[in-house]
């Protein structure tokens, strides 16, 4: 389909077959995390069919979806819209007649820098740049200008992933970018975890649950502070994509021609606020870097967390959980950590299994959820009881998530 001819005939397509019809939208997520995300996804107004498939969740709903999504989406990475699902892509010459019959016109801005993403399995057509120049010959027929160049006004960056899979193609419009990222300037470690995973290990952790109701959530290797502000948003009901929007943290989609900017406020003022903390649970944050621990308290500050926590520098050698909730009246006490542990982040001072028994060592009566990955650190620790272990990829990697409980008297 060709650019309508008026500004007006545009409006009245994108209306009857954007903003009316419902669509097909994809929530990646890391492997390992689909439960949670198809969960998310699930609490969207009017999202259907919700799917969990290996590392996303395809679900269905109306465009005007997407604004919530963008907001209260915690656990997945990213957003895509369906442009094309199951297209008969045998040959080149079908593949490029199935995409010119896409509304690219529609959902595209007409001068814009597209980036494409190919992947192909199973398929006969696996030459990637032949798959990327057909797309691109789509938008060039359909009159879109998709190597534009200048600033993100003039060319704003689009994406769209083009997946061939049993000589069947789908095209996805990036709607969000990197979900993960919550505020523009955030202060990282090395050794920074995703928000959305973070996001992830704090729901699996039962940071909100009524059964599990912590009192005291502590993490001894705080970083960056990841973890301890995924937990207070959780706590909050606070919006994870509060800050999108903003120059810093820009939507890709707003430069759709069916992006509304009035729907979009609305959403915000909706869906999308900071939320409000209760006075329990008591929140302490520690790692023994002060460099992170600075990281963390800016990071913390930004989201206007600083009066509810400060990060400490402290060795874990040095914290005697027992005392630390003991002091504070916990009765619920939760350990919330990513312990160090290989080459990127190294424990100070110890093994990282040493230390991480260490710790656990002082912990009874503690419930603990660790991104850890070697469960098998844990085994014959006195007390300690593992109760879930869930292998997760992110970035690539295999890490896991360790539920578990330390009991009173090492039994
Ligand atoms: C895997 S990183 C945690 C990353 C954090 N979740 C984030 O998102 O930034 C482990 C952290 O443990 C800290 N660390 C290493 N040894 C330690 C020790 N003995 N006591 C306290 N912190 C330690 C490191 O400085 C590092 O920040």
């Amino acid at each position: 389909m060709h650019i309508p001819p008026t500004p007006a005939a545009r409006l009245r397509a994108i209306k009857r077959h954007v903003w009316l019809g419902r669509h097909g939208f994809l929530a990646t997520c890391a492997p390992g995390l689909e439960s949670l995300a198809a969960e998310e996804v699930a609490r969207l107004p009017e999202a259907g069919a919700v799917e969990a498939r290996t590392g996303a969740v395809a679900f269905e709903a109306p465009f005007d979806t997407v604004y919530p999504a963008l907001l209260r989406l915690r656990v997945a990475e990213s957003l895509r819209i369906f442009l094309a699902q199951g297209a008969a892509a045998g040959t080149f010459p079908m593949l490029f007649d199935q995409l010119q019959r896409v509304r690219w016109a529609l959902w595209l801005p007409t001068s814009c820098a597209v980036t494409v993403r190919v992947r192909s399995s199973k398929s006969r057509l696996r030459d990637d740049a032949g798959l990327e120049r057909t797309l691109r010959r789509a938008l060039q027929a359909a009159g879109i200008d998709a190597d534009a160049s200048g600033t993100a006004a003039d060319a704003p960056p689009v994406t769209l992933h083009l997946h061939l899979h049993h000589d069947r193609a789908s095209v996805t419009l990036d709607a969000g970018g990197a979900l993960h990222l919550r505020q523009g300037d955030k202060w990282v470690s090395p050794t920074t975890i995703r928000e959305t995973t973070a996001a992830a290990l704090a729901r699996l952790a039962g940071v909100t649950d009524p059964l599990i109701e912590p009192d005291l959530v502590c993490d001894p290797f705080c970083g960056s502070g990841t973890l301890i502000s995924e937990a207070l948003d959780a706590l909050a009901g606070a919006a994870a994509g509060r800050a999108r929007g903003s120059e810093a943290l820009a939507v890709p989609l707003a430069a759709s021609p069916a992006w509304k900017p009035e729907r979009w406020a609305h959403a915000r003022r909706v869906h999308g606020g900071p939320g409000a903390l209760a006075e329990t649970p008591s929140v302490l944050a520690f790692d023994a870097d002060p460099s992170a621990v600075r990281a963390a308290n800016h990071n913390l500050e930004t989201l206007g967390y600083s009066d509810r926590v400060r990060a400490e520098v402290a060795r874990a050698q040095s914290l005697d959980l027992g005392a630390i909730a003991a002091a504070r009246g916990a009765r619920r006490p939760l350990l919330l950590t990513n312990p160090p542990y290989g080459r990127l982040a190294d424990a100070r001072g110890s093994a990282p299994g040493e230390l991480l028994r260490a710790l656990l060592g002082s912990a009874a009566g503690w419930r603990f959820a660790l991104l850890y990955p070697r469960p098998r650190d844990l085994e014959g620790a006195d007390g300690v009881e593992l109760l879930d272990v869930r292998t997760i990829v992110t970035g690539g990697l295999r890490n896991a998530v360790l539920i578990g409980r330390v009991h009173d008297g090492g039994g």
